[in-house]
């Protein structure tokens, strides 16, 4: 296993679009488990492939507290089955966009459908922190970050902060 270096705003890699993946093999394992790797080190509990510079429909994330096992989940092409016309707001932030947090709404409740990390097709339904997360990482796949859900000044504040962190360190 590896780190591997995450990208931040501006990156333009960050507004690809991912291309689905044509199987799960071991060298695609090979990446979620670098990608896990990278994710525990940040640290942060969702990462998507294209965050690592990878343009493929690849999550990963874990969603355990502190004081649990590690409950990695891995999640490959996945798609939103159905979702719910409830919304609720939360806090959120990214490695990809550091030190900034605001709030985004999104469906409540989602139902999925995904391969899994032995390549198993798996539908399962999402509320809470898992519907949040799973919605943020799979707008990555679209080339969307969470401060596009932002007003334009909020988004513009937001890179501008992260260009300066970057200037400092
Ligand atoms: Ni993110």
């Amino acid at each position: 296993m590896a780190l591997r270096n995450i990208l931040v705003v501006p990156d333009p890699i960050l507004k690809k679009v991912s291309a689905s993946v044509a199987v799960v093999d071991d060298e695609l394992r090979a990446l979620m488990d670098d990608m896990l790797e990278t994710m525990y080190a940040a640290p942060g509990i969702g990462l998507a492939a294209i965050q690592v510079g990878i343009p493929k429909r690849v999550i990963v994330m874990d969603l355990a507290r502190e004081s649990e096992e590690p409950a990695p989940r891995y999640f490959v092409n996945p798609e939103i089955l159905w979702a719910s016309d409830e919304t609720a707001p939360y806090e959120e932030g990214c490695l990809s966009v550091p030190e900034i947090y605001d709030e985004v709404e999104r469906p409540a409740q989602v139902k999925l459908r995904y391969l899994n990390y032995q390549g198993e097709t798996v539908e399962e339904a999402a509320e809470g922190l898992f519907a949040v997360c799973i919605q943020h990482e799979m707008d990555h796949l679209e080339g969307v970050l969470f401060i596009d859900h932002l007003s334009r000044l909020k988004r513009e504040q937001a890179v501008k902060k992260v260009k300066k962190q970057a200037r400092a360190a």
